[in-house]
């Protein structure tokens, strides 16, 4: 009975999978492609753009005409870059045909035309060497170019104007996004692409300075702004959790639920990037993009299709706020619980891990900061659904474990036959492991045991049960 129900449930998502990819392949090769990594040399390069490009590859999703440029002013041959970006590639014995697309391009600068032209000229070079190899009959005249900037956001406004003078087939005019005519002229002339990725900005001020830069060189149409925390599995989960069970439909509401907990921990500390993280801290760097994206896949209503519009509509009609209570202790107690606790990371006890402050990138550049580390909010959403239920948000650095994950408590029935059962919990966990566990009272297992419970969880491991994928 078991194994039929497993193999029933595993065929269909396998089946929407195989479809979707084949869609994205059959579009994606009728045009030469080409992707410019500007920051090449950095963190997000390796750590993230580099590891999900080779996830395309390995989906053989990329076209055989794919060029992937690395561009960045420091120093690095062809092998030091191969190197440096195969740390965190898990391709096994494809990682030599995958490297066979990447090559690196030493720049001047992000503003300097004369290498940024000499960029555009050697796009060509590649392109025309993979039309040539791969003898492709283009329907188009030009290839698509997709451009990702893992640069820190003061270069964004400089490198859009740079991406459009030397590196576009040809200045896009402004015209509305979804008219057809863009569409059949993308078509023609292929499409161009740049991705942005969080922060935009400190605040709405400089977020809207920011976008102005970008936009005054590319069209809306063209720029993605990009959180990747939304591309985690158990993230785009949320959503068919939620939409596709109606189990849920009378539990999800302030009746049923006594308070949901969202926490993303880090056990890492700056790690001598502090260049960025003391000018961004917490709040700015987790707080106020991943984590309140979470709060709004749980809080959100169902929106009317699942295109990103719709989606994106009823994500932001969530009016959150906060007491502002700073948690503070008068006379050594705390008369009630705080919403807002922040803090900066000490060095741990065994005076093994340094401090915030003992990094040596915060030493260099601000001694004496005091940049957030560590932030606890409680928020509430205030409409009828949500009201009075307490969303606790954590999230922060060198914490006593890695791990990111979603508690949604359900309340008690006061009448309950058996008072000593626990209260029901959905446990999302999004890292280090997918999983989804819901906390139950069964009956103590064995003899006459049928007066007290025994608390155990249905366990949905990911790794157990999509072993293959996780
Ligand atoms: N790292 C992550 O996990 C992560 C996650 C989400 C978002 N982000 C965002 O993505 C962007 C890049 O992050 P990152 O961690 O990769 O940063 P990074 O390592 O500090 O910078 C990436 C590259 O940009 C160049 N660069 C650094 N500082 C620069 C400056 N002031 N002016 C011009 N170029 C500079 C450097 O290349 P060259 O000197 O060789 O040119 C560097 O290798 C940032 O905006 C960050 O907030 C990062």
């Amino acid at each position: 009975m078991s194994s039929l129900k497993t193999d029933t449930i595993q065929e269909e998502p396998e089946k929407e999978h195989e479809h979707v990819i084949e869609r994205l392949r059959v579009r994606l090769s009728k045009t030469p492609l080409t992707i410019v990594v500007f920051g090449a040399s950095g963190h997000l390069a390796r750590t993230k753009t580099y590891p999900s490009l080779a996830d395309l590859f390995q989906e053989k999703v990329l076209p055989k005409t794919l060029n992937i440029i690395g561009y960045a002013r420091s120093k690095l041959t062809q092998k030091e870059f191969h190197a440096q970006i195969s740390e965190s590639l898990k391709l096994g014995d494809r990682l030599q045909e995958f490297l066979s697309y990447c090559t690196y391009f030493q720049g001047e600068g992000y503003d300097n035309d004369d290498s940024l032209k000499k960029l555009g000229e050697y796009m060509k070079e590649l392109e025309n060497e993979k039309i040539k190899k791969e003898s492709l009959k283009c329907k188009t005249k030009a290839a698509n170019r997709l451009f990702y900037l893992a640069t820190p956001p003061n270069v964004f406004g400089q490198l859009s104007e740079k991406i459009k003078k030397h590196l576009s087939h040809h200045p896009i005019k402004n015209r509305d996004d979804h008219s057809k005519k863009k569409e059949e002229e993308e078509a023609e002339i292929g499409w161009k692409r740049v991705i942005v990725e969080k922060p935009f900005g400190e605040d709405s001020e400089s977020c809207e300075k920011l976008l102005a830069a970008m936009g005054e060189h590319l069209e809306e149409s063209e720029i993605y702004r990009i959180d990747h925390y939304l591309a985690k599995e158990m993230v785009q989960n949320l959503l068919v959790l939620r939409f596709s069970n109606t189990l849920w439909d009378s539990l999800w509401d302030r009746r049923s639920i006594k308070c949901v907990k969202i926490s993303i921990k880090e056990t890492e500390g700056v790690d001598g990037r502090g260049g960025y993280y003391d000018e961004y801290g917490v709040i700015r760097d987790v707080f106020q993009n991943h984590l309140l994206q979470i709060l709004c896949l749980i809080a959100m209503e169902a929106p009317v299709h699942l295109q990103a519009d719709d989606i994106r509509t009823e994500k932001q009609k969530q009016p959150t706020t906060t007491t502002t209570t700073v948690g503070s202790q008068a006379n050594g107690s705390i008369s009630q619980p705080p919403f807002f606790v922040v803090g900066q990371y000490g060095a741990s006890a065994d005076g093994k891990l340094p401090s915030y402050l003992q990094d040596p990138s915060i030493k260099k550049l601000n001694p004496t900061s005091k940049q957030v580390t560590f932030a606890q909010m409680v928020l509430f959403v205030q409409n009828r659904r949500w009201n009075g239920v307490p969303f606790i948000c954590k999230c922060g650095k060198a914490l006593d474990n890695k791990n990111a994950e979603i508690r949604i408590q359900f309340k008690n029935d006061e009448l309950s036959l058996y008072p000593d059962a626990v209260i029901n919990e959905l446990v999302i966990r999004l890292q280090p492991s997918e999983a989804i566990w819901l906390r139950l009272n069964t009956k103590t297992p064995g003899f006459a045991r049928f007066q007290s419970t025994y608390p155990t969880y249905l366990d949905l491991t990911y790794q157990t049960r999509f072993g293959h994928h996780f």
